[in-house]
């Protein structure tokens, strides 16, 4: 079954047609670089950009996977949660070419479609021995879940406050380093000190497998301030900017170490842990879950590609093929409507 799906929920036009829910035969992303001077997301531009990428993007694919529209089997699209304009243009666009090509389209959740990114391109994974722990982590949401099947998922923890990718943007923003910040911090991380700076590791009691990182993010902040406020001050020096960076990449790694240590206690049956959404691209966090599970005897999955960390249409795709296979009532040919308060 070949499924060309849509996700247009935040800053990037992506589309994507993957086979059987594994095999990507077309990948395509817009990235919107036009947010960067204002260093976050506008929502309006964001909208605008969608509806004059998204056609561009569907030829590209349906070139690069070198099939014919006759191919298709259905279509998805990115229902929900993100921001509603973005969400707008691809589920009208994805609805406008349902009910056109007369193909079922199957909405998906923006959450399950991260937790599918596992297995695109991943032979390997796809004949899955479940449950695992999966730790989700974006610009959006932070959310620990207990996966008991490919449709199948258990809330176990989330963010009461900020989402790590957020927090990482914003201790970006507060250095004047640009956006988007993660990728931008830890390369600064890499020259610094990780044990300069003590940031705090919250406190949510002991069984919690909530998160929070604004008390975090407050402290980068005070530092800051201590910083600007020293007599003769000239802007950061490029050692006060890693240093920060590095204790704060240090503290979001402590702060899942400990969590993830919380969710292997209280869930001996897991088989592996699955890090999934745009941190998992971060390369030093990566690394030491490897580390520290490889320690524990416990199974770690990342993403084959870097591409599949960052929001993508290929994980929407993937996602949607296993709804479809749970229950074929799924796809219809159908409008959707975008609705950001989808529960999860
Ligand atoms: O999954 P995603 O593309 O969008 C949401 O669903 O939110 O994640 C974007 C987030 C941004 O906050 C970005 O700063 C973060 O992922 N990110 C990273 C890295 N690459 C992207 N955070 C830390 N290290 C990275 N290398
Ligand atoms: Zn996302």
């Amino acid at each position: 079954m070949k499924i060309l799906a849509f996700e247009t929920s935040c800053d990037d036009t992506s589309l994507a047609i993957v086979e059987n829910g594994v095999k990507v035969l077309a990948s395509v992303k817009v990235s919107q670089v036009e947010h960067n001077q204002y260093g976050g997301v506008v929502p309006e531009i964001a909208a605008r950009l969608h509806s004059e990428n998204w056609r561009g993007a569907l030829e590209k694919c349906l070139n690069l996977a070198k099939i014919s529209l006759d191919e298709i089997d259905a279509l998805a699209v990115t229902q929900g949660p993100g921001l509603q304009t973005s969400l707008l243009t691809g589920t009208t666009a994805a609805s406008f070419l349902s009910l056109f090509w007369q193909k079922p389209l199957i909405p998906v959740h923006h959450t399950l479609g991260h937790i599918s990114s596992v297995f695109l391109d991943a032979p390997e994974f796809y004949q899955k021995n479940f449950p695992v722990l999966v730790l989700t982590v974006s610009g959006g949401h932070t959310d620990f879940f207990l996966q008991k099947s490919f449709t199948e998922i258990k809330k176990l923890g989330q963010t009461l406050d900020d989402a790590a990718g957020e927090a990482f943007d914003k201790v970006a923003k507060m250095l004047g380093l640009g956006y988007p910040g993660g990728p931008i911090v830890s390369n600064w991380a890499k020259k610094g000190n990780r044990e300069k700076y003590a940031f705090p590791i919250p406190n949510l009691g002991k069984n919690s497998l909530d998160f929070s990182f604004s008390g975090v993010k407050a402290a980068v902040y005070r530092q800051i301030e201590m910083e600007k406020n020293q007599e003769n001050f000239a802007g950061f020096s490029e050692t006060f900017i890693a240093d920060v960076c590095a204790s704060f990449e240090e503290t979001v790694w402590k702060i899942f170490a400990k969590k993830i240590t919380v969710a292997l206690n209280q869930n001996p049956n897991a088989k592996a842990l699955h890090f999934v959404g745009g941190v998992s691209a971060n390369k030093y966090l990566r690394e030491n879950l490897a580390k520290f599970l490889a320690n524990l005897g416990v199974d770690f999955r990342i993403t084959t590609n870097f591409e599949y960390c960052t929001d993508n249409a290929a994980m929407i795709a993937s996602a949607a093929y296993w709804l479809y296979q749970k229950n074929p009532e799924i796809a219809k040919i159908q409008f959707v409507d975008a609705n950001s308060r989808l529960k999860f």
